[in-house]
C-alpha cells in the first residue's frame, strides 16, 4: 500500500456515476467520463405530479423487456380487463417514428381503455394521446394523456444483469383529478399486479426459447416496436447509428 500509487496492478477500472431523479447512474465505459448526463425521466418530481419509483427484476433479455413493455396488442390478453379487451377491440391508426437513437408508436384515435386503469384516471373520458418509445440504450416508456387533466408517463431504464435477467428501474409520474393521498394507494398495487401478469409471460417466453434453444421469433406488422428495438440496439453495439428519419403508419385493433 505504500508507495507508487500510480502502479497499474493497485488500479480498478472507474465508472463514471451521477446520483439523478432518485436514481444512481453509472456510466457502463470504464475510466471514460462522459460528455453528457444521463437521460432526464420526463415530469419526475414535478409540481402536481406524484411519482413512484420500483426496480423489478424481469425474466427475460433487455430487448425483450423493452418489447413487453411497449407493447399493445398484449394487453388485451396478459392484462385482460385492465386496460382493453378482445371483444372491444377497434381499429386505430398506429405512426412509428424511427430516428437516430429511438423509435416512437404514436396511437391516434383511441378510445379511453374501457377497463379499471382507464376508468380511474379519466372518470369522464375525453381524448386520448398515447406513445410508446425506445431511446438509446435502454430506456423504455409509455406516455398517457387523458383528457385535460390526466397525464401518466412511466419511465424504465433497463439494465442487463445476465442474457436472462434485466433489471427495470420505473419511474412512474402520474397526474390526475384525484388527490395524490388517495393515488398513491392505488398507483403502486395497479402497477405491481400489471407487472406480476407481465413477469409470468416473459418467464413463459424465456422457458420456451430455453426449451427450443434459442430465439427464432416472427414478427407481424403490427410488432410495431420490436424489431426497431433489436435493430437499434444492434446499430448501437456496433457504432453504427442510421441517420435517416423514418415514418410509417399502419392500422392496428386495440
Ligand atoms: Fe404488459
Amino acid at each position: 500500500m505504500c508507495g507508487e500509487a500510480e502502479h497499474p496492478n493497485r488500479r480498478v477500472p472507474s465508472h463514471a456515476c451521477r446520483d439523478a431523479q432518485g436514481w444512481l447512474w453509472v456510466y457502463s465505459v470504464p475510466d471514460v467520463e462522459p460528455d453528457s448526463g444521463p437521460y432526464e425521466i420526463p415530469c419526475a418530481d414535478q409540481k402536481g405530479y406524484l411519482t413512484v419509483r420500483e426496480r423489478i427484476e424481469m425474466p427475460g433479455p433487455l430487448d425483450a423487456v423493452a418489447e413487453n413493455a411497449l407493447d399493445v396488442p398484449h394487453t388485451a390478453f396478459v392484462h385482460a380487463g385492465l386496460f382493453r379487451k378482445n371483444k372491444d377491440r377497434r381499429p386505430i391508426e398506429v405512426i412509428v417514428r424511427t430516428s437516430r437513437d429511438r423509435v416512437e408508436a404514436e396511437f391516434v384515435g383511441e378510445e379511453r381503455p374501457k377497463g379499471l386503469v382507464g376508468r380511474f384516471l379519466a372518470p369522464k373520458g375525453g381524448e386520448v394521446f398515447h406513445w410508446d418509445r425506445f431511446i438509446l440504450p435502454c430506456i423504455a416508456q409509455v406516455e398517457y394523456r387523458l383528457g385535460e387533466r390526466s397525464h401518466i408517463i412511466t419511465t424504465a431504464a433497463l439494465t442487463p444483469r445476465t442474457p436472462t435477467v434485466t433489471d427495470l428501474f420505473a419511474t412512474v409520474a402520474v397526474k390526475a383529478p384525484i388527490p395524490n393521498t388517495i393515488l398513491r394507494t392505488v398507483v403502486k398495487p395497479s402497477a405491481m399486479h400489471i407487472v406480476r401478469q407481465d413477469v409470468e409471460i416473459l418467464q413463459r417466453q424465456t422457458e420456451q426459447v430455453r426449451r427450443f434453444g434459442g430465439e427464432e421469433f416472427v414478427s407481424t406488422e403490427i410488432d410495431v416496436l420490436g424489431l426497431r428495438i433489436r435493430k437499434l440496439l444492434r446499430e448501437a453495439a456496433t457504432g453504427h447509428l442510421r441517420e435517416a428519419d423514418e415514418e410509417r403508419r399502419i392500422k392496428m385493433l386495440v
